[in-house]
């Protein structure tokens, strides 16, 4: 059987067309381009054909190179080589735009010789956003369509624009009405001919000038903004050198920085990202599951999280109905939300009726639980009190009716014993949104003992809907988020106990990527919420366990963080982002010597080894108890809720891509002063025993 090919050449009349089929995204694989070489060619010598329209079939035009290609030998025909022909044909190349035209496919577009692009095309060059820069031409032919300015942000930022935009720009020569790729290309290409146009080559037309002053302000701009990311800088340099070149040796720069980027730990992390977020969404077991069917949900507490994720259900089209407990509350809580779609409103995100059309129309804030009768899904987010979440779930398995999805967004509780007392614990499953729930996309899923398999599926569909990110967890304590806090957080706490400054933690995580330390998060969290744990887990502590008495008395003073103004840093109008507070190092040091602790240094090296290592570890026994599925699962949530820098690709990956026998040593080291805290993962010690990695658990290869 022959194999089917994803390219195909068929000439009505004068108009030759060529149609890309290669589902879902029409991705630049191997045998496309093998396709597209073939057709231009076969263009060539079709004596009938006297122009040709570029298109592609289903939801897109081409999305780009095939990622999934991405770190393997490369495979000619090479997607410059290919561009390079379309460009060069005699026959003029019309692309037909639908869809999101991104990458090498925007690139496939900038080597055609006229552009058209249905309403509602999206088109951008996101190679940065995946460690690299566009390798077939982006860098040289976009300036010379756009202007250098325009390009350099376009490339530099990854951002993608919108058809009429890109009509602005000169990106498109036209903006079709149909709705069909192939009959907007037909009539342009038609028109062409009509008026007897030619090829018209962007590598032929002339490079804008750069005018040295502005890229340097540029430089710096971005150097602040893309942090320890390599590839946005060296986009920048390969567009000005290498339009000082002329157009042949521009392209073999562009190529050489792409091939040199290719090989970066960048490159693989953010790569593997964009994988492990869309596989979270594939779960095996649900396959044939359908979800059931969801379009109002209910609401109980609206406090900062039920706020938060009413405002994004509305967002998704949901019809929300609010609980709160009395009057007044609920008027509170619609007072928020509405605020909250006002600041959409305001950043251009909604629009201005459709904000009222949601308030008015799909959302209602009551104080009684009645009118939860029809909805089919409800979330629970009153206070994190177990009696008091069961109470409600009680309440819920009354009066909603048989089938509605009921769901928790505790952080911590034992979502098994919430299911219970609903009498359907069938029905039940944690929802665990992030705050603020209208910004943050992680939403963990966490699905206990007898959730049934389409609520699990149910949760899926409504996370896409609401355009999160779902990652399943199963239930502990913090599930897989909370519970990977709660431990680099105590090796922090650690270090301070033994003689690091937070600041010099602090320092130390920056360092690594992250948006901010560990006592800048708890500072802006609220110092309470810790202490208050570690208030109730206090009578059942192990004698061994270490606690931070430093964190507890911050508290104890008053000093909750940036909501009193003073926590670990001082905030004030002078410093609204907080500055080290003199009095903390000799606060310290009383303290270690209170508790007969001999202060030793901490280099920021260190730091991150130790921090690294309790993630790693406890994402390892996250892993091994199979709470979750798969350790890129875990990446996804470290990204997504915790600020984990994107292009080390998680924590998981990061460990893999250090070597796990280098951890696994690190920690038997720690584990000299501190058995109880540093206990190594029986998986994390076996993988490295054999020289596995994590990335291994996620196919099942670990036999072990
Ligand atoms: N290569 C390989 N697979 C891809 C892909 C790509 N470029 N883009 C998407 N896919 C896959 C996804 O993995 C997913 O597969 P599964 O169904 O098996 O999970 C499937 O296509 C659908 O993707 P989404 O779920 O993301 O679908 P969506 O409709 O939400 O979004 C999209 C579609 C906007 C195209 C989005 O997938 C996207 O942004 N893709 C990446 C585009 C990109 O970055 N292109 C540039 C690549 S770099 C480049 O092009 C360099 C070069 O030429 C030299
Ligand atoms: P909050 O204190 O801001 O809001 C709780 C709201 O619930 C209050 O408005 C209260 O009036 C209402 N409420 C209490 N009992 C009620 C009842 N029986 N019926 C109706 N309403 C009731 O709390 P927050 O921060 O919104 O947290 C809610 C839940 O979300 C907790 O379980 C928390 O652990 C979890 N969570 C919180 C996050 C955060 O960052 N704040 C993040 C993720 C989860």
């Amino acid at each position: 059987m022959s194999e089917r090919t994803p390219v195909s050449y068929l000439r009505e009349g004068a108009v030759a067309f060529i149609e890309i089929d290669n589902p879902p995204v029409n991705a630049l694989s191997a045998a496309v381009r093998q396709g597209l070489a073939d057709a231009v060619a076969r263009l060539a010598d079709d004596p009938d054909a006297r122009i040709a329209v570029l298109f592609c079939a289903g939801r897109t035009f081409i999305a780009g190179a095939d990622i999934s290609e991405f770190g393997k030998p490369p495979v000619p025909p090479f997607l410059p080589d290919v561009i390079a022909m379309i460009e060069a044909s005699e026959k003029p190349v019309v692309a037909a735009l639908h869809g999101t035209v991104l990458g090498g496919g925007l690139e496939v577009a900038l080597g055609a010789h006229h552009r058209v692009a249905l309403p509602g095309t999206r088109m951008g060059l996101p190679e940065v956003t995946l460690g690299l820069l566009p390798g077939a031409g982006g860098t040289q032919r976009l300036p010379r369509a756009i202007g250098l300015e325009a390009a350099i942000d376009l490339i530099t930022s990854g951002r993608q624009i919108g058809a009429e935009e890109a009509l602005t720009l000169g990106l498109i020569d036209a903006l079709a009405k149909d709705t069909d790729a192939r009959a907007a290309g037909d009539a342009a290409a038609r028109r062409l001919l009509a008026e007897g146009r030619g090829p018209r080559r962007l590598s032929e037309a002339d490079a804008p000038t750069v005018p040295s002053a502005g890229v340097e302000a540029l430089r710096s701009t971005l150097a602040r903004s893309a942090r320890g990311q390599v590839a946005p800088l060296r986009a920048l340099d390969t567009i000005v050198e290498g339009l000082a070149m002329p157009f042949a040796e521009g392209m073999a720069h562009e190529r050489r920085a792409f091939m040199d980027l290719m090989q970066t730990p960048e490159r693989a992390g953010l790569v593997h990202a964009f994988f492990a977020e869309r596989r979270a969404a594939q779960q095996d077991d649900l396959t044939g599951v359908s979800p059931r069917r969801v379009d109002r949900i209910g609401i109980i507490g609206g406090g900062t999280m039920g706020q938060g994720i009413a405002a994004a259900a509305l967002t998704a089209g949901l019809d929300v109905t609010l609980v709160e407990r009395d009057d007044a509350a609920a008027d509170k809580a619609a007072a928020g939300i509405g605020r909250m779609l006002e600041g959409a409103v305001k950043r251009g995100k909604l629009a201005a009726d459709a904000r009222e059309r949601m308030l008015g129309q799909s959302f209602r804030a009551v104080a009684s639980y009645d009118t939860l009768a029809d909805a089919d899904l409800v979330i629970e987010a009153v206070f994190e009190n177990l009696e008091a979440k069961q109470e409600v779930f009680r309440t819920l398995g009354r009066v909603c009716r048989p089938g509605a999805v009921l769901a928790t967004n505790t952080s911590y509780l034992d979502v098994n014993l919430i299911a219970e007392a609903s009498g359907r614990p069938q029905d039940v499953i944690g929802l665990h949104f992030f705050s603020p729930a209208n910004v943050m996309r992680l939403l963990e899923i966490v699905v206990a003992d007898r959730t049934a398999p389409d609520v699990v599926a149910t949760a899926f569909a409504l996370a896409r809907r609401m355009n999160k990110i779902g990652v399943r967890s199963g239930v502990c304590d913090g599930f897989i988020g909370n519970r990977m806090m709660l431990a680099y957080r105590t090796a922090a706490d650690h270090m301070v106990l033994d003689g690091a400054s937070p600041y010099e933690i602090d320092q130390a995580i920056v360092a690594l990527g992250f948006p901010m330390g560990p006592y800048q998060v708890g500072d802006l969290a609220g110092l309470d919420i810790g202490h208050a744990t570690r208030q109730r887990k206090a009578p059942t502590r192990e004698p061994r366990e270490r606690v931070p008495v430093f964190a507890d008395r911050l508290v104890e003073a008053g000093r909750l963080g940036r909501k009193t103004g003073r926590g670990y840093y001082i905030y004030d109008d002078q410093t609204p982002q907080g500055r080290p507070d003199p009095e903390m190092a000799g606060a310290l040091d009383g303290l270690r010597s209170e508790l007969g602790i001999a202060p030793r240094r901490f280099a920021p090296e260190d730091i991150q080894a130790r921090y690294m290592a309790a993630m790693v570890n406890e994402g390892a026994k996250i892993l091994d108890e199979g709470i979750a599925a798969r350790a890129s699962d875990i990446d996804v949530v470290l990204l997504h809720g915790y600020g984990f820098p994107r292009w080390k690709g998680g924590p998981m990956h990061w460990a893999d891509a250090q070597g796990l026998d280098r951890i696994a040593a690190d920690i038997a080291r720690f584990a000299q002063d501190d058995p109880y805290f540093w206990q190594v993962s029986p998986l994390l010690a076996r993988l490295a025993a054999k020289g596995g990695t994590l990335a291994d658990v996620n196919t099942g290869k670990d036999a072990t």
